[in-house]
């Protein structure tokens, strides 16, 4: 196994889309930001400098991180922010992880331009479990705002109304041909005649699941955030931001220009999204075109309606591990979570223009009626590694403190919420069932559930309110997907299930950004074990406090 070193410095660049240009935040002046690679069982060691004038932290989205929370990354979890003008030194090593995984700012919304790829290639002399393509191609799937984002998200969090929506989508950082001023930086990805490329489609989007297609050509999945799947065939993937899927895509048609594209899967009825949708070009090499691409008009894809809950239901419920698998059955741990989005009054004596979400409200969105804070002085990790009082509580509830429809049209006074740092505490080694439950409280939409420091099996989804004495029949305890993302389907469920073997604070949160602004998030805080190896690390030297 190789140790990697990389300097990622954070500074302001100008970059140029959709006619105009700013000052955006990137990494060594890249966007998206460099791509890592690596086999698995390889340590990775960044040196994260700061440069610009935002504090930033980064995360290694995916990455297991065993014993080394300290370098997870979300700001005010595991670390304090890197502040301007300081360094701070990740270090981990991948560990039975193989595929496509991705890392992104974890502070405030600056993970809009600071992201990029992760990708671990089998261990050294270890092959895929399918036949090697000639090519692979990182497909990065995000948002743009022409302004800056950090000020579109400070702006709706002293308003308390929701955030503008993005002006673009891109594709490894570009729009694409349907977006003004943007046709001639078109991302283009070649192809021979009959040769094989493997996609690695991440949606680094920070508020929007997506749709994404290729003209014309038949996909086979055979992976997904960073874990190999029994191989199915689709034309169509939904990802939620966080979601990485690995495709395999074969150049078997007539030689010429086939559009790839993305567009929004907006669950939520009746909130704005950004309804435009984003293109790449997969141009065979062969085509007949090939003195005068540019002219050939590429073969236009078709998408799913954004609405299309059917179309995206379907595609998460065809993943399969590719073998049996040892899913945990005696379960130690049982939660039910309800993840929703809600209305909150304003506080006494607050302003109305702090308060100009629907009827006077502020929004605010919460897991078993807690809205999440973050601390400001400490870390959850460092006030737990120390024995810091105050800094947080562990009565996070186990199941929802009150009970009713959750998926009906419920009256909001039903479900103030409360603000807190409120825990979960898990022993080492604990079996641990969750099942989330979304709500329709305010408007039901689909979540992105990530879990950090973990990876667990999906063990069933459906719709309506989980009834634990029929939908137990529903579950797959014989080859779940293993995953670091589920997609709680819109007014649905979802049931997960792991093994709490990685000491630490473990933040579990809705992947769209505009969700964790509103609180929806827990933690869980995994003891240490009795053997030194299954305890945490000590802390790195220039571990950042605050
Ligand atoms: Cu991809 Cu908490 O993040």
């Amino acid at each position: 196994a190789k140790t990697h070193y990389h300097d990622f410095v954070i500074q302001a660049t100008p970059v140029k889309r959709l006619c105009k240009t700013h000052n955006s935040i990137t990494v060594n002046g890249q966007f998206p930001g460099p791509t890592l690679e690596v086999n698995n069982g390889d340590t990775l060691v960044v040196n994260v400098v700061n440069r610009a004038r935002y504090n930033v932290t980064i995360h290694w989205h995916g990455v297991r991180q065993m014993r080394t929370a300290w370098s997870d990354g979300p700001e005010f979890i595991t670390q304090c922010p890197i502040r301007p003008g300081k360094s701070y030194t990740y270090r981990f090593t991948i560990q039975g992880q193989e595929g496509t995984l991705w890392w992104h700012a974890h502070s405030s919304w600056l993970r809009a331009t600071v992201y990029g790829a992760l990708i671990i290639h089998p261990k050294q002399g270890e092959n895929y479990p399918f036949p090697k393509p000639k090519r692979e191609t990182p497909v990065l799937l995000g948002e743009w705002w022409d302004t800056n984002p950090i000020d579109v998200v400070r702006r709706a969090t002293r308003t308390g109304a929701a955030p503008n929506v993005s002006d673009a989508y891109t594709i490894n950082g570009q729009p694409g041909d349907l977006y003004k001023c943007s046709k001639q930086d078109t991302t283009i990805v070649h192809m021979d005649s009959g040769e094989t490329n493997l996609l690695r489609v991440i949606n680094a989007g920070l508020n929007q699941q997506l749709f994404f297609t290729v003209a014309n050509h038949k996909l086979t999945v055979v992976g997904a955030d960073a874990n190999y799947v029994k191989p199915f065939t689709t034309s169509v993937l939904m990802l939620g931001p966080g979601q990485t899927t690995d495709v395999l895509i074969k150049a078997d048609q007539t030689p010429s220009r086939y559009y790839m594209a993305a567009r929004a899967y907006a669950s939520a009825q009746g909130a704005p999204f950004d309804n435009t949708t984003t293109t790449a070009i997969l141009e065979y090499k062969t085509a007949s075109c090939s003195s005068n691409c540019a002219k050939t008009k590429p073969v236009s894809p078709s998408l799913p309606a954004y609405n299309d809950t059917a179309t995206a239901t379907a595609f998460t419920r065809k993943f399969r591990s590719p073998r049996k698998v040892e899913v945990p059955t005696e379960i130690d741990e049982n939660l039910f979570i309800t993840v929703g989005l809600g209305l909150e009054n304003c506080p006494r004596g607050a302003r109305s223009r702090n308060c100009q979400g629907p009827n006077g409200t502020r929004f605010a969105a919460s897991m078993n009626n807690v809205s999440f804070v973050l601390p400001s002085n400490f870390s959850l990790l460092q006030a737990h590694h120390q024995g810091i009082p105050g800094v947080f509580s562990t009565d996070f509830p186990a199941v929802p403190p009150v009970k009713f429809n959750y998926t009906g049209n419920v009256s909001r006074s039903l479900w103030q919420p409360i603000r807190g740092t409120k825990l979960y505490k898990l022993k080492y080694g604990a079996t641990v069932q969750v099942v989330l439950q979304g709500t329709g409280i305010f408007t039901a939409e689909n979540h992105p559930i990530h879990l950090h420091g973990y990876d667990f099996y999906i063990i069933a989804e459906g719709f309506g309110n989980f009834n634990p004495k029929t939908d137990t029949s529903k579950f797959n305890l014989v080859n779940p997907p293993l995953r670091n993302t589920a997609s709680l389907p819109v007014n649905g469920w979802t049931v997960i299930r792991f093994v709490a073997d990685n000491p630490g604070v473990w933040i579990m949160h809705c992947h769209l950004d505009v969700h964790i602004t509103w609180g929806l998030a827990m933690a869980f805080l995994v003891e240490n074990g009795v053997s030194e190896l299954e305890s945490l690390e000590s802390p790195p030297v220039d571990f950042p406090v605050c």
